[in-house]
């Protein structure tokens, strides 16, 4: 009875039921009723009619060869059909009805905050409320800052398609090395990292008559600096509407910060949800989502499916799996579609997501985090909660940042829980115990900057001329203790002088949308000589996305092409050799299909580089090439990473220089058989152990060339090595001492 027999032998797992109530979900059909459909079909029928004939009057008078009255007559109607549906759907979401008295508060008030629910319609229809009330007509624009990527992106394409016009044009959106506007957007989405930056172009926001900074719960560490920043600007410009949106809960700490501001809440329409626990841990989570996806499938009535995982790798592992198992069970099943979305995923798989789920059949959205608030999928009746997140985490002590995968908070799973009860009541399924609910989850995540590297957003504040960073208005101040590491780090980077103040080559990182680390290599590779390859190798390190495609059932084949490619000296020499035979073969996708490299990725890259080629020449750096000279290359690596130095040690382990903690090199990495003496690394990546991941070979001389001022010869020493031929050893410690 507990157990459901899905294939032969295999077993699900059991849930403790904490309340069993039938539900009648409904799906696409829900938010309407019958009734209602039955009406807004009539009325549908009725506008076509009207605008039919101008249509094909205007086709017709084209004379367009081989278009037939019947064809257009189809297409006019299919466009109709899809506008009369955007104009319900917007009509049926809670913001609709406040849409009057929102815009009364937003023209008394001149900062607001808006609480309302994911889902209620805030960040695609709030700008265009106040588009439509005029806020644009003085050729200023609306802002609305998005955390995530992903969000941006997908948020701005339905707001284009929801008032008719090409994304990019009066609806655009702008991310990190992607800007999708032009001089006519007045609606802007863009993450809230571009919104920095803009302040060094335009530090009061002129341009703009309305900024939203949506998404405030999320509490990254860009909206919090924004934060301080535009509570500041307010006070001087007096015509700036500011609105702070967020889901839930701290609508009253943002009120208290911006001085009281009044808050607006958009009252919730949410569904109850039955919430599911395992009665003990489970071991393996992937597979058990795998699992649980199929015990729903086969025996619950339809409705969509929500899953939450950190990551691609995590989303593409779980997409394998359960398209195998579905096909082994064939057309014993419905139909299951399995849609993954993730911030790398390409912009036009990722409005898959959103697209109808056919009649009869079961969608399954493998998503990352995005889908808690950031994104809302409709249609969801079941949510699958691992109770997982991936994180940056810091350590302040020995400046080691990396990302690693966490318990969510009790708000985040409360959160994920509510996806399943926006259309209809729902089911989450939580892949943990009760007790671990109640006793291991923190009530609250922790905002990020409390726990990440502040060099970038030091650099930033410090180039906007804001000096005093222990006294900036901050929501939550960051530990003391980071603050002071970020400045002793930009010091030894050489961007702030010994009164913390912003030097020439500081003034000329802060151009670049990178991490201090990255843009002293950049600023480094003019010394020595290799800009062209540097800028290679920023592109493909700054290109999050893997580059090698590894499909399951080839990973051998795949394995050797990506050996193929090793050269001497690591990887980063590796990705600029990749880049560059790409390059010879003027860009052929045909060419990375065959070698098992990634082709968006690589696009990505190539994108990224010339961005960063237009900065360069803004910096007033020449390009100049000298690939041979691979010396030089990891030299000008060693500039800007000197902080990721590590040293072999016993057994295959390596210990960072400074702090003398323990880290290994990535098996994936063309280092992992050679283990050189010296390393330095691009990035820590926690899973069983503190991997290095992008890794170099130097020599320790080096250190004291780039950063002589942060290592003392003495740290250098080669201790495990060479031992001094006897004798020598005396006279040279002598003649040092002389
Ligand atoms: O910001 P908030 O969470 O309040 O809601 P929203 O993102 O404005 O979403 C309002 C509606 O737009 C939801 O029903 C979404 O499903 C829909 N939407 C969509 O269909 N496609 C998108 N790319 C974004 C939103
Ligand atoms: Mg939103």
């Amino acid at each position: 009875e507990a157990y459901v027999e899905v294939d032969e032998g295999e077993k699900l797992p059991n849930y403790e039921q904490k309340k069993w109530e039938e539900t009648h979900l409904h799906s696409a059909q829900y938010r309407f009723g019958a009734k209602d459909a039955k009406a807004r079909h009539a009325k549908q029928e009725k506008q076509y009619d009207i605008l039919l004939d101008d249509e094909i009057e205007f086709i017709q008078a084209l004379k367009i060869p081989g278009t037939k009255a019947d064809e257009a007559k189809e297409e006019v109607s299919e466009y109709q059909q899809k506008r009369m549906t955007i104009e319900e759907t917007k009509k049926s979401l809670p913001v609709f009805p406040f849409r009057e008295s929102l815009l009364e508060a937003i023209a008394a008030h001149q900062v607001l905050i808006i609480e309302g629910e994911t889902g209620s319609g805030k960040t695609t229809q709030i700008p265009q409320y106040l588009y439509e009330a005029g806020f644009t007509k003085e050729g200023q624009k609306i802002g609305c800052t998005q955390p995530r990527r992903v969000a941006a992106m997908s948020v701005s394409a339905r707001v284009a398609e929801e008032m008719g016009v090409k994304l990019g044009n009066e609806v655009g959106y702008s991310i990190r090395f992607e800007d999708c506007t032009s001089e006519r957007t007045i609606l802007k989405y863009m993450t809230d990292g571009m919104l920095l930056r803009e302040f060094l172009s335009e530090p009061d926001l002129g341009s703009y008559s309305v900024m939203i900074i949506d998404e405030a719960h999320e509490r990254t560490l860009h909206t919090d600096i924004l934060f301080g920043l535009i509570k500041d600007i307010a006070r001087f410009r007096s015509d700036l509407k500011l609105l702070i949106s967020s889901a839930t809960l701290d609508a009253e700490k943002f009120s208290e910060f911006f001085d009281d501001a009044p808050i607006f809440r958009i009252p919730g329409r949410r569904f109850p949800v039955d919430i599911y626990y395992t009665k003990a841990p489970e071991a393996d989570y992937i597979d058990a989502c795998v699992v649980t996806v199929l015990q729903i499938h086969v025996t619950q009535p339809l409705g969509d499916v929500l899953v939450f995982l950190t990551g691609q790798e995590e989303i593409e592992t779980c997409q394998e799996l359960l398209t195998e198992r579905t096909r082994k069970l064939g057309t014993k099943i419905k139909e299951l579609l399995i849609v993954p979305i993730y911030a790398n995923l390409p912009s036009d798989m990722q409005s898959k997501v959103f697209e109808k789920t056919p009649p009869g059949a079961r969608k399954v959205v493998l998503a990352t985090n995005i889908a808690e608030t950031s994104l809302t999928i409709d249609n969801i009746i079941y949510v699958i909660d691992p109770g997982f997140n991936k994180q940056n985490s810091y350590n302040a002590r020995t400046g080691m940042e990396s990302l690693i995968v966490v318990p969510v908070s009790k708000a985040s799973a409360n959160q994920r829980a509510g996806r399943a009860g926006r259309v209809a009541a729902g089911k989450c399924f939580r892949l943990y115990t009760a007790w671990a609910y109640q006793h291991e989850l923190e009530e609250n995540s922790v905002p990020e900057i409390q726990r990440v590297n502040l060099g970038n957003v030091v650099i930033l504040l410090k180039s906007l001329g804001i000096n005093d960073l222990i006294h900036f208005d901050f929501l939550d101040p960051p530990p003391h203790e980071t603050l002071v590491l970020a400045l002793e780090q930009l010091y030894a980077l050489g961007a702030l002088n010994h009164m913390g103040e912003l030097t020439k080559l500081g003034r000329r990182m802060a151009e670049f949308p990178v991490d201090p680390m990255m843009s002293k290599m950049i600023l480094a590779s003019e010394k020595y000589k290799c800009s062209n390859e540097i800028l290679t190798i920023a592109a493909m390190l700054s290109n999050n996305s893997s580059i090698f495609y590894r499909p399951k059932d080839k990973i051998i084949h795949a394995d050797t092409a990506r050996k193929n490619f090793f050269v001497p000296g690591g990887d980063h020499l590796t990705l600029m050799n990749i880049y560059k035979q790409w390059a010879d073969t003027d860009f052929s996708s045909q060419w990375c299909y065959e070698n098992y490299i990634q082709y968006r990725s690589m696009k990505r890259a190539r994108d990224i580089r010339d961005q960063l080629e237009g900065l360069l020449e803004k910096v007033e750096i020449e390009v100049v090439s000298n690939p041979g000279d691979t010396e030089n290359i990891r030299k000008t690596v060693t500039a800007g990473y000197f902080y990721h130095t590590a040293r072999l040690s016993k057994g295959g382990n390596y210990k960072t220089v400074k702090h003398n903690q323990t880290v290994m090199i990535h098996p994936n990495s063309s280092m992992f058989e050679d283990l050189p003496r010296w390393v330095i690394y691009f990035e820590l990546v926690f899973t069983t152990k503190e991997f290095m991941r992008n890794v170099i070979e130097i020599k320790n001389d080096w250190l004291l060339e780039v950063a002589p001022h942060y290592y003392k010869s003495k740290e250098l020493e080669d201790s495990t090595n060479k031992k001094m031929p006897k004798g020598k050893g005396k006279a040279l410690t002598e003649l040092v001492r002389s």
